[in-house]
């Protein structure tokens, strides 16, 4: 399962690269709004930026807001332009798929975000999309069962031989990350914080304590 960070936050985006263990980004309007940066020419470096901290082979999403699919064709081509590691991520609505099949010919990687059905994962792999964002979280924020919906997709997508990826966004914890690798998702986005939560567990802390207590004691 590869590991995206869920960021326009360039620190925590140095930070999970350093991991070692990180294979692209995500971001959307919200979260590049949250970094203060607005207007066309700042939000087109910032994606550069991003790709180059990640370095090669590392798909950055970076979402079109048009909703017609002229004005998505024509942002979408931007944005793929800007570096090979973009993938342009599209709203799941009529001219969104419209767009998706287009980019699907035109050999243009897409991300189908603001998914929450099956039925919305069918009309994303057929129009070719790349990856598949459906928001675990946001449907457990309705108690509705997010982790739930990404298992329906994996057993659709694996008896159709679809080929586009589960994405599995909107994860709020590392609890989300292990259930997303457990109902056969792709890839997982998520904050550095559920990444970060990973490493946590108290026998691991206690356990290096006393390595290291002991080691003082037989080299004192
Ligand atoms: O990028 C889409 C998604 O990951 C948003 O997450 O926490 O705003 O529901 P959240």
């Amino acid at each position: 399962m590869l590991f995206f960070v869920d960021t326009a936050n360039l620190d925590h985006i140095r930070e999970a690269a350093e991991l070692g263990i990180l294979d692209g980004v995500t971001t959307n309007p919200s979260l590049m709004a949250k970094e203060g940066i607005s207007g066309e020419e700042n939000i087109l470096n910032h994606y550069k930026t991003i790709c180059e901290i990640v370095g090669p082979d590392r798909d950055v999403s970076a979402e079109v807001i048009s909703v017609d699919f002229k004005g998505m064709v024509e942002e979408g081509k931007k944005l793929a332009g800007l570096h090979e590691n973009i993938v342009v991520k599209v709203p799941m609505i009529k001219e969104g798929i419209k767009a998706i099949a287009y980019f699907t010919e035109q050999g243009i990687k897409t991300n189908c975000t603001l998914v929450f059905s099956a039925g919305q994962a069918i009309l994303a792999a057929k129009a070719g999309a790349t990856y598949l964002s459906p928001f675990v979280g946001r449907v457990d924020d309705i108690s509705w069962d997010g982790i739930g919906l990404i298992k329906e997709i994996y057993e659709i997508y694996d008896m159709a031989g679809y080929e586009t990826a589960i994405l599995a966004a909107s994860i709020r914890n590392p609890l989300h990350i292990v259930q997303a690798a457990k109902a056969g998702a792709d890839v997982v986005t998520c904050p550095l914080s559920a990444i970060l939560g990973l490493f946590s567990h108290p026998l691991t802390d206690i356990g290096l304590e006393k390595f290291l207590a002991d080691y003082q004691k037989a080299n004192a």
